[in-house]
């Protein structure tokens, strides 16, 4: 990889991943794509790779341990990380009138492993390799949910607010080591996790939640995510990009 950028992508074989991996292979930096059960799609993702250099590895974010490894493997090859996209994220219901208490307790450590620890979790590690180096950037995609509530999925919504929280804190902590932090908050976007709600029972109602009248595309967070490390985008650390469409504003 003389010369390019090394990004590490997780979430990398589906959705908004890999529409990241394939936007910055686009770009010219060599891609680590981090693939957890789904082999083929990974290795489909490798092929359409633009560039040569790219590599795939195996990990399940939400195991600390397995985050460690996953980072060290990486850097064995490659030598460093310039720059990681936390995309790897897990959306499942979890009704507080429904689910039963051993249900609800299951489901808020498996969503706050998979979504809040393994992002934070791989943003210390990364940034390791990062601060000798004096650079480095970092993109956690957390959601839309994160301000609105997730009324059927409440640690989901927790754990990409506490995403959106921890990704100020550490980019007012790792800016003084030159590297920058951004998240980005997509409202619904059509991707394998998120196409069989989007077209479910709620279809009309999604749909009409949005200006636009249609949910986002994988290609339109990518070319968010690929300008932000791609970029001259440094005074831009510490922001939280809603990507939905206006569909829902902040003030
Ligand atoms: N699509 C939307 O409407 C939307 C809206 C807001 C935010 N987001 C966020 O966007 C990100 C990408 O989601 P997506 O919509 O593109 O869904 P997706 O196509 O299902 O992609 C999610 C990816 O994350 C991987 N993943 C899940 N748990 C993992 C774990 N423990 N370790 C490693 N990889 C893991 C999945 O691999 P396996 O299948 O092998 O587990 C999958 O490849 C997520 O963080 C999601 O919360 C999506």
């Amino acid at each position: 990889m003389t010369g390019k950028q090394l990004a590490l992508v997780t979430g990398a074989a589906t959705g908004i991943g890999r529409a990241c991996a394939l936007a910055l292979a686009e770009k010219g930096y060599c891609v680590a794509a981090v693939w957890r059960s789904q082999r083929e799609a990974a290795e489909s993702l490798l092929d359409e790779l633009s560039g040569d250099g790219h590599a795939l590895f195996q990990a399940d974010v939400g195991q600390a341990d397995a985050v460690q490894k996953l980072v060290a493997a990486v850097v064995a090859y490659y030598g460093r990380v310039d720059a990681l996209v936390n995309a790897a994220g897990r959306f499942s219901n979890q009704a507080v009138d429904a689910a039963d208490y051993g249900q609800w307790c299951q489901s808020w450590e498996d969503s706050l492993r998979v979504n809040l620890l393994g992002p934070v979790n791989l943003a210390q590690q990364v940034a390791q390799s990062m601060i000798p180096a004096g650079r480095g950037r970092i993109v956690n995609i957390t959601s839309r949910g994160a301000f609105r509530g997730e009324p059927a999925a409440p640690a989901y919504g927790a754990a990409k607010s506490g995403l959106n929280s921890a990704s100020q804190s550490l980019a007012v902590a790792l800016a003084p080591h030159g590297i920058s932090v951004f998240a980005v908050a997509p409202g619904w976007t059509e991707t394998p996790q998120a196409s069989p709600r989007i077209h479910g029972e709620r279809e009309a109602e999604i749909l009409a939640d949005s200006p636009l009248g249609r949910v986002g595309s994988p290609d339109e967070i990518a070319s968010l995510v690929a300008f932000l490390l791609s970029g001259n985008t440094e005074y831009l650390t510490g922001a939280i990009f809603d990507a939905n469409g206006a569909s829902y504003l902040r003030n």
